[in-house]
Order: structure tokens, then C-alpha cells, then sequence
């Protein structure tokens, strides 16, 4: 009985004291397993006499229940213990300052210009690009713009040395374009790209702003072709209700030419000041490419014929948003950039 007392309080001190589950499961193979204290003290009853072995038989099973029941109870102690301990650790304060989250800003030129992007890959067309830094040759002499030209004066154009020179134009990217592709039968071609002119900076010129143009070569390309791809860029630019008008004009690259007006989004044609009282905004230049810079490309200009068209994403962004100068793009003042970016 002496040894039944010192098995019980030995235990539910074992038990009491162990804090972490593996030294409680410790404990519990020590005393209540099958090879644990309390079995053993079962094997003990065959060395008893029949009444001694009854009552001892009793007190041992109390002695097994009592600890067993201690070790439930503490096992749910040490395990809301241990999820107090987690939840501790894992605690969020609240108080602490948020993290300054920015979402980079795009320029509203590069938001123009990739709506102009978007718009054409839709139809299948390819982003190209070209040097800014270009050879005189790519950028007039292949655009069918003689030496004797005025674009081609010291006063318009940034010349590096006698053959090299700040493009003026996309239409350089359009001439490598031509060249570098004279031997399939179709081209669709968008060129993005800054350019450069010898201007001086007011609110409607600077010394370098941004072209796209677009270029599509194959059998029997007519103007009609032109005519549509023109007016889906005005509604994708100014709103599905805008019209184009075309008017004669004349580039070196290009027979015939057009100059293109897009109906006034401000006043639907009514007349306003930012049509000028006219109901047309001019938007961009454009026409058939000239047989003679298909044929200098390498082109066969009987097989196929070309479309192009070049336009100024600062004038397009500045009739969209209504800006009334150019210079707000190139200043760099954060409050003005901000407007153009929401979260989407
Ligand atoms: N290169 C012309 C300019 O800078 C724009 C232009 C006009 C491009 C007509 C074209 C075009 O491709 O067909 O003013």
C-alpha cells in the first residue's frame, strides 16, 4: 500500500510539472503505458493472497483512473498554454504605421501611346522601333526627300556630322522597316519613337516629342483601306461617335496625300474654340507610300502597294485631356503627371 502511495503522488507530481507535450507524453508512458508504473504494480498481484489481492487490485485501477484523469487535465492546460503562446506571437498591432504603397505612374504620353499600341496589335499589327540617333540616309534620303529639301537645313534638324542626325521623323523607323522587309509580301507596322527638331520650345512646339507612325504594305492596298484604319484610330482616340475628313496635301513619301481632320469631341462639330469655330481638328498626315521609296526599299511597286500615316501623340493627348501646352509633358511637375493615373 506504501508503494501504491508513492506510484500515485510521484505521478500526479510528474504530471503536474511537465509543462510541454513531449515531456507530458513522457510521463505517461513512465506511469500509465503498458510497461508504465501502474502495470507494474499489477504484476504484483500474483504474489498477493486472494483478499489481499482484491483490495490491492481496486487501489491500483483508482490509482490508474486518478492518473489518468490528472494527466487529461493538464494535457488541455499545456495545450491551451502552447495556442496562447502561438497567438501571442503571431499578435498584429494595429497601431503601427502603414507601409507607403506606390503604384508607379505612367506618363500620359505612354498611356496615349500604348492606347495607340493596343489598338493596332488588336488588329494584328507589329511594334517596331528604330535608332534615334539615325542616318540621314533612312531618315530623308530613303523618304524620298531631296538634298535640296528646307527639313533638311542646319536651322530644322539636330545633325551629329554630315551623315548622321536626331531622327525628325518615325518615317525613318518606316524606311528600315521597308528595307529590312522587302522581301515578304505583306507588312502591318506600328512605330513608336521619339524625334527631334530644331524648334524652339513654346506652348505648341518642342525640340522633341513623340511620332507614331503606321505603315501596311501587301496586294492591293487602296486608300479606302486607309480611310477606315484611320477613322477606327480617331474613335479609339476621341470617341465612337467622331468622323474623319480627308484633304489633299503633299508629302515626299507618299502619292497622294492626305491630311486628316477628326470631327471636334469637344463640340460634335458645332463649332468651339478648340476646333477653332471649324468643327474639324486636324490630327495627323498620312497617304499611299510613294512607288519610288517601295521600289528604293527593294519593294516590286507594280505587285504591292502601301499605306502610312504619321501622327503626334503630345497633340492627341493634349486634345484629349485639354492641355493648352506642350511644355506641361516635359516639366516633370508631379501634381500635373498625377492626374493622368487612377486606380483602375
Ligand atoms: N513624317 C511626317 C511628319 O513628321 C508625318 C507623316 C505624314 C508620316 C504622312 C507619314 C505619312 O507616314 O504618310 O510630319
Amino acid at each position: 500500500m506504501e508503494a501504491l502511495k508513492k506510484v500515485l503522488e510521484a505521478g500526479l507530481k510528474a504530471i503536474q510539472e511537465a509543462e510541454d507535450l513531449p515531456l507530458l507524453n513522457e510521463v505517461r508512458n513512465e506511469f500509465l503505458s503498458k510497461r508504465g508504473k501502474v502495470a507494474s504494480l499489477m504484476s504484483q498481484l500474483r504474489e498477493l493472497s486472494p483478499e489481499q489481492k482484491r483490495e490491492f487490485g481496486q487501489q491500483v485501477n483508482r490509482i490508474k483512473v486518478e492518473l489518468q484523469q490528472a494527466f487529461e487535465a493538464q494535457l488541455s492546460n499545456v495545450e491551451a498554454a502552447v495556442l496562447k503562446l502561438k497567438l501571442e506571437s503571431e499578435k498584429l498591432n494595429l497601431e503601427l504605421p502603414g507601409v507607403d504603397f506606390r503604384v508607379p505612374l505612367r506618363h500620359p504620353l505612354t498611356i496615349v501611346q500604348e492606347e495607340i499600341e493596343d489598338h493596332f496589335m488588336a488588329m494584328g499589327y507589329e511594334v517596331i522601333e528604330g535608332p534615334e540617333v539615325e542616318l540621314d540616309f533612312y531618315n530623308f534620303e530613303r523618304a524620298n526627300i531631296p538634298a535640296n529639301h528646307p527639313a533638311r537645313d542646319m536651322q530644322d534638324t539636330f545633325y551629329i556630322d554630315e551623315s548622321l542626325l536626331l531622327r525628325t521623323h518615325t518615317t525613318a523607323i518606316q524606311t528600315r522597316a521597308l528595307e529590312a522587309n522587302a522581301h515578304k509580301e505583306t507588312l502591318k507596322v506600328i512605330c513608336p519613337g521619339k524625334v527631334y527638331r530644331k524648334d524652339d520650345d513654346d506652348a505648341t512646339h518642342s525640340h522633341q516629342f513623340v511620332q507614331v507612325e503606321g505603315l501596311v504594305v501587301g496586294h492591293g492596298v487602296n486608300l479606302a483601306n486607309l480611310k477606315h484604319t484611320l477613322l477606327s484610330l480617331a474613335q479609339a482616340m476621341f470617341g465612337a461617335d467622331r468622323n474623319i475628313r480627308l484633304r489633299p496635301s503633299y508629302f515626299q513619301f507618299t502619292e497622294p496625300s492626305v491630311e486628316v481632320d477628326v470631327s471636334c469631341h469637344v463640340c460634335d462639330g458645332a463649332g468651339c474654340h478648340v476646333c477653332k469655330q471649324t468643327g474639324w481638328i486636324e490630327i495627323l498626315g498620312a497617304g499611299m507610300v510613294h512607288p519610288h521609296v517601295l521600289e528604293m526599299a527593294g519593294f516590286d511597286s507594280e505587285a504591292v502597294s502601301g499605306f502610312a500615316f504619321g501622327c503626334g501623340v503630345e497633340r492627341i493627348a493634349m486634345l484629349k485631356y485639354n492641355l493648352d501646352d506642350i511644355r506641361h509633358f516635359y516639366q516633370n511637375d508631379s501634381k500635373f503627371l498625377k492626374q493622368f493615373n487612377r486606380f483602375e
